[in-house]
């Protein structure tokens, strides 16, 4: 019994930790506002972002930026969702891959 306390104290302690420290991370979305990207649809796409946030409350939820040529001109328009680099992304995709990445929580 004395040795099965602990463990059992930990292993909540730590399933605690694993649950909470997870809820409060938000959805990071960088978009390339390079000249190429912006100027083949990224532009589009960023208000598309701007517009499934507002539309699906998700303010608090995201933290949206843009970023400076990521040196893949000819694999853009790129949009980089939590560390997953989206090529050739045309305004069509952006409910797919904004409504996929919330669907993960
Ligand atoms: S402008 Fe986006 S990768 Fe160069």
């Amino acid at each position: 019994m004395i040795v099965i306390l602990p463990f059992v104290l930990l292993n909540f302690i730590f399933l605690y930790y694993i649950r909470y420290s997870f809820m409060d991370q938000k959805v990071e979305i960088f978009i390339c506002m390079g000249s190429s990207c912006f100027s083949r649809g990224n532009k589009e796409n960023h208000r598309r972002i701007v517009q499934y946030v507002k539309s699906n409350n998700l303010e608090s939820k995201i933290s949206f930026r843009g970023k400076h040529c990521v040196g893949k001109c000819a694999e853009g328009p790129i949009i980089i969702v939590n560390g997953q680099e989206y090529t050739k992304v045309a305004p069509e995709d952006i409910m797919y891959i904004l409504s996929t990445e919330f669907k993960k929580d």
